[in-house]
């Protein structure tokens, strides 16, 4: 049974904040920090590393090259050189990642990493995330945790399960899909099932990319992709105007008929831009992939790299959301399936776009045994885009998590390989 069943959360105590767990959630575009006292994340920025280059004015010579974590390399990124270190939610460049977590001890929340006790979000584990490298790379991670920020305690949890936890459930489906991918995650009395667990590379990354080249297409821009701010200001339209149709044909239909509402977005010199029937394409393209140029791993390095250093998705397969939500469901054993499906949680930045819950009813609906009643099943997060921070946050504050993190002195005696042992959820 899960410990989640049993153990109280207990009060965390503000004025102390000596056995606070810190809860990093480090996503492909955004990471979330805070402590488990806190009520959310107290810091969010840019998961971006940007290094001075070689022979730039503003470094002495004879220094080291510095740093700039986040925001400040984001508005600096015209001078530095840009390393995304995570890509399709898995760690792809460790010297920018080791920084990165360093930034969340020293820069977010001003504490020495010595003697703290951590929990690290961490993708699920897939069929197309090799056995070796999952493996590995929760290996690096712990030795780094314990060896390089010498903390006390040590855990990994797997951000899609943690994202069900943000409302306490328990059991159902995670769908969870925002720049790293979708993942749906059976889950089980508090733990995921693997091998029930399924992944589409359709990522909010993509879908910015889609409206990008929609948008210009449009305006009969001939260039191949943008710089990466018009890929922001794609990215801002995106999230304020696209949606999800309910029924792609219809709407499509209006649109053309021009019984629409074109939303005009105002760029920063001055010149409005209108946002028409892309309103409902880009969010299509969640769901029917196909009906975008996306690219998949095996194919030539895509056209749509609009944002030079950022990686594009690099292989995976592209599957509408509601397949993948379907898929992990059938490969569930039949005698849970009708409890899972009662309720699935919807999380990640994607599950913003407004009409999706309708959508995934609707396509739920002409699959499952229609003896199954789809009354609420889907249940969205408060606020998607912190959800797995939150589920992090929940789980630490329990009296039994205690005893699930890795301590240092399990570490010293065992070795990184300890965490395939007790980091398991
Ligand atoms: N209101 C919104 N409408 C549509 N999309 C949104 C909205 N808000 C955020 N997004 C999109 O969500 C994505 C970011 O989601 P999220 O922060 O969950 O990803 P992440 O945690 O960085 O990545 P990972 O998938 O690795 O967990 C971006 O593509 C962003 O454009
Ligand atoms: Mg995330």
């Amino acid at each position: 049974m899960h410990p989640l069943i049993f153990s109280e959360r207990y009060a965390p105590d503000s004025e102390n904040q000596e056995n606070s767990v810190l809860v990093f959630d480090i996503g492909t575009s955004t990471s979330k920090i805070g402590s488990n006292h806190d009520d959310g994340p107290i810091d969010i920025f840019p998961t971006i590393l940007g290094r001075e280059r070689d022979g730039s004015k503003t470094r002495m010579v004879g220094c080291e090259a510095k740093y700039h974590i986040g925001d400040e390399a984001h508005c600096k990124r015209g001078i530095l050189s840009i390393s995304h270190p995570v890509a399709n939610s898995r760690i792809e460049d460790w010297n920018a990642i080791e920084k990165l977590w360093e930034h969340c001890f020293t820069g977010c929340l001003k504490v020495v990493s010595n003697g703290k006790s951590v929990l690290l979000s961490e993708p699920p584990k897939t069929s197309k995330n090799r056995d070796s490298f999952f493996k590995n790379t929760r290996e690096r991670t712990t030795q780094i945790f314990f060896e390089k920020f010498e903390v006390q305690d040590f855990f990994l949890a797997n951000k899609s399960v943690l994202a069900m936890y943000d409302k306490g459930h328990l059991s159902g489906i995670s769908l969870d899909s925002g720049d790293g991918g979708s993942f749906a995650v059976p889950v089980y009395e508090g733990y995921g099932l693997n091998y029930a667990t399924t992944y589409s590379s359709v990522s909010g990354i993509d879908l910015t990319n889609h409206l990008a080249t929609l948008m210009m297409k449009r305006q009969n821009d001939k260039r191949i992709g943008c710089n990466l701010s018009e890929f922001e200001n794609y990215k801002t339209m995106k999230d304020y105007f696209c949606k999800v149709a309910l029924d792609y044909d219809v709407d499509m239909e209006k649109f053309n008929a021009g019984d629409f509402e074109e939303k005009g977005y105002e760029l920063p010199d001055g010149t409005v831009i209108q946002v028409r029937n892309e309103q409902i394409m880009v969010g299509e393209a969640l769901f029917r992939p196909e009906l975008a140029d996306f690219k998949n791993s095996d194919d030539e390095k895509s056209n749509y790299d609009f944002f030079g250093s950022v990686q594009q998705s690099p292989l995976l397969e592209k599957l509408g959301i509601q397949n993948i939500l379907y898929n992990s469901y059938m490969k569930t054993c039949s005698s849970i399936r009708r409890d899972l499906l009662q309720n699935v949680v919807l999380s990640g930045g994607n599950a913003m776009l407004p009409g999706m819950k309708e959508r995934l009813w609707n396509e739920m609906w002409s699959r499952v045994d229609p003896a199954i009643n789809l009354g609420k099943f889907i249940k969205p997060t408060s606020s998607p885009v912190y959800a797995s921070w939150v589920g992090g946050a929940v789980l630490s504050s329990l009296s039994s998590f205690q005893d699930m993190m890795i301590t240092k002195s399990e570490y010293d005696e065992n070795g990184p390989n300890i965490v395939h042992r007790k980091c398991f959820m």
